[in-house]
């Protein structure tokens, strides 16, 4: 009897092993999506929280029909070799790289794996696609352009005598590089002198703020990933020496700048999914053009650092449609 039993349970094993078997074979692998990001900070987690909604919103259920890997590289680009490695490993369909030191990384993939990036201020600058429209190469993404012209030009509305302005980055980041060679196209143009602040990190970034702070009207920082994870202190600083600083990113006024002109980083997150979504369905990334995000542009002004350096907007910027004050 006993041994029967066994036999029996031992024969409904291998049928389920068998029936496993086959229906695994005739059912599609559920599409697998490595998710990376440089670091955690406000824009970049809004860019995958979106991009995650919209995978949604298109049918891709996660842990049902979509398999996600997320992973940050917690500022460090060392460590993202390792990260693209483990999604190769992992047999990726898909790899989204958000913010430009990651794309750089997963670009070494792209015979592998197509590449969708997101938020990279300059594709072609960072080296990543010859072109935005035929990107070619198994690559395609999301950019999100600093407007360096309008926001430079929304300062010198808000002090007329601006002269100076302390461009404070990363020198390590190519979206900030190509940030910087706009702005200083710009102010040559429009009579300001531009000095640079650089640091690596945190600690360097502080210090070559204090100097800065004591030597121009303002500051202004590009979308730096690494000035972005550490506004409340840079911010600070500027604050303290009773400057404004202006920024790349709404996200850099939410996080205490002062104000900026910028994009809607939830639409960016949006397409960066149509994007994998057309990817899935057969369509090759290099085929894909890059979408550029420059319109519908809002100001956003930081209302506390407002008030607390008594800064007065003009009439025009009062009355602008697109003005949105964070904090009020
Ligand atoms: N554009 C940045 C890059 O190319 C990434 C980014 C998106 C970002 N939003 C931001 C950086 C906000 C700083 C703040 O890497």
């Amino acid at each position: 009897m006993k041994k029967s039993l066994k036999a029996l349970s031992a024969l409904c094993l291998s049928a389920t092993v068998f029936a496993g078997c086959s229906s695994s074979s005739t059912e599609e692998k559920i599409p697998q999506i490595g998710v990376a990001q440089i670091v955690s900070h406000t824009s970049l987690n809004t860019i995958r929280d979106a991009f995650v909604a919209q995978m949604e919103e298109l049918g891709y259920k996660d842990g049902e029909t979509v398999n996600y890997d997320f992973a940050d590289a917690a500022g460090q680009p060392s460590n993202l070799n390792a990260i693209m490695s483990q999604f190769a490993d992992e047999d990726s369909d898909v790899i989204v790289a958000i913010a430009t030191p990651t794309a750089q990384s997963a670009a070494n993939y792209a015979d592998q794996i197509p590449v969708v990036f997101s938020a990279v201020s300059d594709p072609v600058g960072a080296g990543l696609v010859k072109s935005l429209d035929k990107p070619d190469g198994n690559i395609t993404g999301t950019s999100d352009e600093v407007q360096i012209d309008q926001i430079v030009a929304l300062a010198k509305q808000i002090d007329p005598d601006l002269k100076t302005l302390g461009f404070l980055y990363n020198a390590g980041e190519a979206n900030s590089v190509s940030n910087l060679n706009k702005a200083k196209e710009y102010c040559q143009a429009n009579g300001i002198e531009l000095i640079e602040g650089t640091g690596k990190d945190m600690t360097e970034l502080q210090s070559s703020a204090s100097v800065l702070a004591e030597k121009v009207d303002a500051m202004f920082s590009p979308n730096d990933n690494t000035v972005a994870s550490g506004m409340a202190a840079l911010s600070k600083i500027a604050l303290d020496a009773g400057i404004p600083y202006y920024v790349g990113a709404d996200s850099m006024v939410q996080d205490g700048g002062f104000a900026t002109v910028g994009i809607n980083y939830e639409e960016l997150g949006h397409e960066t999914a149509n994007m994998v979504d057309e990817i899935l369905k057969g369509k090759k990334a290099g085929d894909i053009p890059v979408k550029v995000f420059k319109d519908g542009l809002n100001i956003y002004v930081n209302k506390a650092y407002m008030d607390q350096l008594d800064i007065a907007l003009p009439d025009s910027i009062k009355n602008d449609d697109n003005l949105i004050m964070v904090g009020e």
